[in-house]
């Protein structure tokens, strides 16, 4: 399973990538207006640290306006995606996308249908949100799991990018069910490598090893 860390912060965005297990960046517009700078300075900057996809939202909602977005952005460096959403003229935007060559992530997935619109419309990677879904009482999880039966029954080459983590139970999840890309903000990151025996058993070492004759 590919890591993305989901977050606009370069500070993280290198700290993340200096322990080297980042594949690549997903921001949206709320990520990027916590950093009080302009989205295409931090795109720019982004790209710089991590030679992967970079994943970067349209802000119009309208076809024109999506696709005008789309092409600014795809300008911008090679390994940018171009995030669209999943409504109807976000669709279209991501069929003519594809049919350009131009890499997509559909974000705001909800149901298995709206991940089943995306992959026919050929989207790269789709999103669905697994915390919102928490949120409001339903298992995000559950929605994983339908995208990646009914992408595989199918075939589709549509990448699952889990989005909207909020622990590590997400991660170890998606993983069990073969998602393709989990997009974890910098503080689950952290968490994942965290597991009490192992701070227990090395401070055990560490106290054992001084009474290693020298
Ligand atoms: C990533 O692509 C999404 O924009 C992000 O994971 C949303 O996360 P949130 O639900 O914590 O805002």
């Amino acid at each position: 399973m590919k890591f993305f860390i989901d977050t606009a912060d370069l500070t993280e965005i290198r700290d993340a990538t200096a322990m080297g297990l980042i594949d690549g960046v997903t921001t949206n517009p709320s990520l990027v207006a916590r950093t009080g700078r302009k989205y295409l300075d931090v795109v720019r900057e982004i790209c710089e640290i991590v030679d992967g996809p970079i994943s970067a939202e349209v802000l119009g909602t309208d076809y024109d306006g999506m696709m005008a977005e789309a092409h600014d952005w795809a300008k911008v460096h090679k390994n940018i995606v171009v995030k669209l959403p999943l409504t109807l003229e976000g669709l279209r935007a991501t069929k003519t996308c594809s049919k350009e060559g131009i890499a997509t992530n559909v974000t705001l997935c909800f149901s298995v249908n709206q991940a089943l619109l995306a992959a026919k419309a050929g989207a790269s990677f789709i999103s669905p949100f697994v915390g919102r879904l928490d949120d409001i009482s339903e298992d995000g999880m559950n929605l994983i799991q339908d995208i990646v039966t009914v992408y595989q029954n199918y075939d589709f080459r549509t990448q699952v990018l889990v989005a909207s983590v909020r622990h590590p139970i997400h991660v170890a999840k998606a993983a069990l069910l073969g998602a393709d890309v989990c997009t974890i903000p910098y503080k689950v990151i952290e968490q994942l490598a965290k597991h009490p025996l192992t701070d227990a058993g090395l401070a055990k070492f560490i106290e054992d090893s001084k009474k290693i004759p020298r």
